[in-house]
């Protein structure tokens, strides 16, 4: 019996060898920090089910945007809760809301050091927890709804926000944002559009954080179906029509499938982003023992870039660039 002419393990016994052919990689400028602030705080809390992720006051936000510059993590997204809830969400796009204000705060602290990325979506700010407003039949109003995004959009960049990210997955919200955006001066804010964003169940742990658990029903009728990579495609091809500058596929390692396609379909930079229950299911596979926390965490978000992102925003970005500096 011969053997064939290619021998792989030839080049795998020596680690210079093996970081020669290296395809892909993962740094400290490959992620994104999500961050909660609270107004409703004196002193900042552990969310109970992602141990190691708070609810910030601003103060203490300051300090882990800090934290974020000097591990040379690029930007934060942050997501805001508000002490009083509406059923508009009207404090979203208040100028003295919970965002504006942190993202004015933030700006004076870290200068330019910090990409500040919003979240604009009204969960977190109406009190029966929809990403909308309802109409009489207890739907969520589209249009109605898109306007309002609009208007969070204009006054989070006014506060300083480099990056609107729109994430209701509402038809035509990228493009309501940029027109908005555009009237109000504000050409050079950039739009990343949750282009492709599922009805997951891998939001849970969030839905503590945020304190933004629907009242009544689901999100099935705004987020996409889980069954469906083609729809995906569609979906993201709406929001590059629309303007969108930078996309995203939600969440990340359920759906790598829809990460690869969207990176052979388009060319616009790519994210993902590794949601709240990918970083707890890790966190508590670690905590049960048989997972070793810092190899599974590498390995999941070098798969999320070897799968074609650009971008990871994840929970674990802090934790993964101390690794990476360990590691030299
Ligand atoms: C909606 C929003 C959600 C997440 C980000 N933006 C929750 C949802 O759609 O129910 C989830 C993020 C995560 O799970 O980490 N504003």
């Amino acid at each position: 019996m011969s053997f064939p002419e290619e021998r792989p393990r030839r080049l795998r016994g020596n680690p210079l060898l093996r970081s020669l052919v290296r395809e892909s990689s993962l740094s400290a400028r490959d992620l994104i920090l999500p961050v909660f602030v609270s107004e409703a705080i004196e002193t900042r809390r552990e969310v109970p089910t992602m141990p190691g992720v708070f609810q910030e006051t601003t103060e203490s936000l300051v300090k882990v945007a800090e934290e974020a510059v000097a591990l040379g993590i690029p930007g934060i997204i942050l997501f805001g809760i508000p002490a009083r809830k509406d059923a508009q969400g009207s404090f979203a796009w208040d100028e003295q809301g919970v965002v504006q204000r942190a993202l004015r705060r933030l700006r004076q602290a870290v200068g330019e050091s910090l990409l500040l990325i919003a979240d604009d979506c009204l969960d977190e700010f109406t009190d029966h927890g929809h990403c909308g407003v309802l109409t009489e039949h207890g739907d969520v109003d589209n249009d109605a709804t898109i306007a309002l995004y609009a208007k969070t959009a204009v006054s989070q960049a006014a506060a300083g926000a480099d990056v609107i990210a729109p994430s209701g997955m509402m038809d035509g919200q990228v493009a309501a944002i940029r027109s908005a955006l555009d009237e109000a001066g504000l050409e050079q804010t950039a739009i990343l559009a949750y282009a492709a964003k599922f009805a997951s169940s891998f939001y849970g742990p969030f839905r503590d954080a945020a304190e933004c658990r629907p009242q009544f029903g689901d999100r099935r009728s705004y987020q996409m179906d889980p069954a469906n990579r083609r729809e995906a495609m569609r979906e993201i091809e709406m929001d590059v029509l629309e303007g969108a500058d930078l996309l995203m596929v939600k969440p990340a390692l359920p759906y790598l499938d829809v990460v690869l396609d969207a990176r052979q379909h388009f060319d616009q930079p790519l994210g993902v982003f590794s949601v709240s229950g990918e970083y707890a299911m890790l966190r508590a596979g670690a905590a049960a023992g048989g997972l070793e926390l810092k190899d599974t965490v590498l390995e999941t978000h070098l798969a999320m870039r070897r799968a074609g992102a650009d971008f990871i925003l994840t929970y674990f970005a802090r934790d993964i660039c101390r690794w990476l500096e360990e590691a030299g």
